[in-house]
């Protein structure tokens, strides 16, 4: 894939967001807010900063919502402008101009594995990303793009690598292996997903960001129920590893998992305090709280 920019991402939302109950009971978790954008929103953005043209979101029962969220808001922007709210209004329009949004439906949340499956015909037969719908990184130069880069140099597929506390690994897709060149890639060798306790293979866990080949659809449609009874797209990617085809990138950036109750309140804390017009009335808020 030499060469190539990126063009088609993956975002699967289809899970059931059982870590933010009730709140997820009717509202898909991809849609609550930080601040003001729906946490979906945001990856979206690191997906057309990085060049992405076309977004396969993955969508399951009641998740309605984040396909309105993309399309045109006729009665919205009719009122926005006859308000005279410019400003807003642009805002508004600008969110389902900039992207190409295709849904496809994952009939039931049978696994990260099968929610990526569900997007093969919509992707096809090319090379694509996976960003997870709850997962942000908040870097200037996309998460997204740094994996296509790397995935461009080595021609192999890449999965994002941060490392985390021993005692947490267990809680991830764990993936080890030596150094590529000099690092800070390493090429892995060996990937498994929520290893029990005192097992992990290191301490590099994978973050929500893909690059994936086509041939990962027919490896995904082969793949049986592993951890959790789910289809792991670790176990996917697992024979990719076998081959020497994966890379874990050592991303720039700060990672937010939005899908965890004290995650979300971080990103929330983090992307307001680089708001100009809030910075300052939450610095004294959080000063007050924490005397
Ligand atoms: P998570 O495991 O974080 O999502 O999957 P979940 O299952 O909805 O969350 P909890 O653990 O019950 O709170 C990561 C991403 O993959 C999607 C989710 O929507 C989320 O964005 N996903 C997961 C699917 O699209 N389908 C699935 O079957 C599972």
């Amino acid at each position: 894939m030499s060469n190539r920019p990126l063009r088609k991402v993956v975002i699967p939302a289809a899970g059931l967001g059982t870590r933010f109950l009730p709140a997820t009971k009717s509202v898909p978790k991809e849609m609550l807010p930080i601040v003001d954008q729906p946490t979906i929103q945001l990856i979206v953005d690191e997906a057309l900063r990085a060049g992405a043209q076309e977004v396969v979101v993955v969508n399951g029962r009641g998740k309605g919502s984040i396909e309105d969220h993309f399309d045109r808001s006729y009665e919205l922007e009719d009122t926005l402008q006859k308000k005279g709210k410019k400003e807003l209004f642009e805002q508004i329009r600008k969110i389902s101009d900039s992207v190409r949004i295709i849904s496809v439906r994952q009939k039931e949340p049978m696994g990260l594995g099968h929610a990526v499956l569900a997007a093969r015909h919509a992707v096809g037969d090319e090379w694509f990303g996976v960003m997870l719908g709850d997962d942000l990184i908040d870097s200037e130069d996309p998460g997204i793009g740094q994996l296509w880069r790397v995935a461009q140099e080595t021609g192999k597929a890449a999965v994002a690598l941060m490392p985390v506390p021993e005692d947490q690994a267990h809680m991830y897709g764990v993936g080890a292996g030596p150094l590529l060149g000099n690092g800070p890639h390493v090429l892995i060798d060996r990937i498994v997903e929520k290893p029990p306790k005192g097992t992990a293979p290191s301490n590099l866990a994978v973050i929500g960001r893909y690059v994936l080949p086509p041939e990962i659809f027919p490896i995904l449609a082969n793949t049986k129920p592993g951890a959790g009874g789910e289809i792991q797209l670790t176990d996917g990617l697992a024979q990719l590893a076998a081959k020497g085809q994966l890379v874990g990138v050592r991303f720039n950036g700060v990672r937010h998992d939005a899908g965890d109750r004290l995650g979300y309140l971080q990103a929330n804390i983090a992307y307001a305090l680089k708001r100009p017009e809030l910075r300052e009335g939450l610095l004294a808020y959080l000063r007050e709280v924490t005397k």
